[in-house]
């Protein structure tokens, strides 16, 4: 992974040299510091010189007054303060690194220029924000080259801060969110070529360095087990699947745990329903749900969570070959139900399905919530901008909306119901793996939650828009995206820790 850049929370004191940034909104173009910098006036004229108005994430860059030994002045606006929410401050984090380039040294003033209080923890988001915006991934490119505005920010930024100490306590935490969001982003951005299951369940057995304890299940042993459904994804291609588990043990007691299950296609060609040749590059992050599970395991270990967690990822490749899947096949999962193979792209869901059935066997978890990328019909519903979640339990619902809200990591309810489940009947075997053209997503949750048990606390998260070539934003100029990282350590934080 890229270096992340060095966040040092300081006390506020006056900055010698380099490059300052500070916060203005309209009418109020600083706070106290910045007016004992003898900034307040540099800011008021250059803002009306430039017609600037502290739009909300916008910014100005102010060549520092002769007589200083500054060298710039950014302003980084707040937009109506009224309007300012609590869920800004990583993006203004993010817009701040923005504007930042390499070799800088840089000092940023952090207070509100209507001189309310800012809290420790919304200081470590703005920090967040100014690390997940520094990412890059140009692991395959030449060093000297020019690769544009993001792979040039400073190496370290100092933050002056009133509560310096509160704030670099909790930033020390906070940085281990960045190191599982960029974690997921790398492993999502690399191709497949280099990211096989063999080498996914590698990088993720380093996990065991942080703590968490890994098994991975080779072809042998998913024979063993009867995961018939996953391993017929699994046979087109030479490359062996794996399945890995993933445990912390958080809790100190023997409570059942939370579990979380991913999608880790590391390339999906769509087998003999092959895919059309147009974009199928993007195919190398249909494992951004094994991606995510992995981030969410390097956090919860990282910060020492006190729950009990299993996550389990299938990772296979969906390819073409004499030894293919074929549409019409039927196999019979781990659960016993057969599965009528109708389209071999529809290939998530039969991974899924075993991963479903294997974790509420082994573990009997209290709560399941699966991602995956799986329908290219949630972006056709949803755009890039939600991401899909189904579950028939309201409790669960609200939970994981609410940690969306938070994060930024937006959810969006869709149905569930029998009327649809009848789609997915089939005339040969107990259930067919995909119904028809319309209501994909939902056909797609339906037929997961075949393999989920009566009284199961269940959600699915279809994450095909948000995970990979999602909008770029304050916070993420890279393809992907990491999401479900800082989502799902949110919602094991707020409602799953012992306090
Ligand atoms: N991995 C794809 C879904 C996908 C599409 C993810 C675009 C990200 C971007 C999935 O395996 C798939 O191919 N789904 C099919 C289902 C269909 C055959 C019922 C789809 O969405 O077309
Ligand atoms: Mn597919
Ligand atoms: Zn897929």
């Amino acid at each position: 992974m890229s270096d992340l850049p060095k966040i040092n929370f300081v006390k506020p004191s006056t900055p010698a040299a380099g490059t300052v940034v500070l916060l203005g909104a309209e009418g109020a173009p600083g706070g106290e510091h910045t007016k004992s910098l003898g900034l307040g006036e540099v800011v008021k004229r250059a803002a009306g010189a430039a017609r600037y108005k502290y739009k909300s994430m916008s910014s100005l860059d102010i060549l520092a007054p002769s007589g200083t030994r500054l060298d710039r002045v950014l302003v980084v606006g707040l937009g109506k303060l009224a309007d300012f929410t609590e869920q800004d401050w990583i993006r203004l984090g993010g817009a701040a690194m923005g504007v930042l380039h390499k070799g800088e040294a840089v000092t940023v003033i952090l207070e509100r220029p209507d001189g309310e209080p800012i809290s420790a923890a919304s200081a470590a988001e703005f920090a967040l924000g100014m690390v997940l915006r520094a990412y890059a991934f140009h692991r395959y490119k030449k060093k000297d080259k020019d690769n544009g505005e993001d792979d040039k920010k400073p190496a370290t930024v100092s933050i002056a801060f009133a509560a310096h100490k509160e704030a670099a306590a909790l930033w020390d935490k906070q940085e281990i969110v960045a190191e599982g969001v960029l974690l997921a982003r790398d492993l999502i951005n690399e191709p497949a070529n280099m990211l096989g299951p063999v080498e996914f369940a590698e990088r993720i057995e380093a996990l065991a360095k942080f703590g968490v304890d890994v098994e991975i299940f080779g072809e042998k042993d998913l024979q063993k087990l009867g995961m018939r459904a996953l391993l017929g994804v699994a046979q087109g291609s030479i490359r062996p699947p794996r399945v890995a588990v993933l445990r912390w043990n958080g809790a100190g007691d023997d409570s059942a745990p939370v579990a979380f299950v991913g999608k880790g296609v590391v390339f999906d060609s769509g087998g003999i329903s092959i895919k059309p040749a147009a974009n199928m590059e993007d195919m190398k992050g249909d494992m951004g749900g094994a991606a995510a599970v992995t981030g969410l395991f390097r956090v919860l270990a990282g910060r020492a969570a006190k729950v009990n967690a299993v996550g389990i990822v299938g990772i296979v490749e969906n390819m073409v070959d004499g030894n293919a899947q074929r549409p019409g096949d039927i196999v019979k999962a781990m659960s016993g139900t057969t599965i009528e193979v109708i389209n071999t792209d529809a290939e998530g869901r039969l991974v899924l399905a075993d991963l479903l059935h294997y974790v509420q066997e082994e573990m009997k978890p209290k709560m399941i919530v699966d991602l995956a990328t799986l329908t290219g019909a949630i972006i056709v519903a949803l755009g890039h901008l939600h991401a899909g979640l189904f579950t028939p339990d309201d409790k669960l619902a609200a939970a994981l909306t609410a940690a969306g809200e938070k994060t930024g990591e937006k959810l969006w309810r869709m149905p569930l119901g029998p009327d649809y489940d009848k789609l997915i009947d089939s005339k040969f075997a107990d259930v067919k793996n995909v119904g028809g053209r319309d209501a994909g997503s939902i056909t797609a949750a339906q037929f997961l939650k075949r393999f989920v048990k009566k009284n199961q606390v269940w959600a699915h998260l279809d994450i095909a828009g948000t995970a990979m070539g999602s909008p770029q934003t304050e916070i993420n100029r890279s393809w992907s995206s990491g999401f479900g990282v800082r989502l799902l350590d949110r919602l094991v934080a707020d409602n799953y820790e012992k306090k």
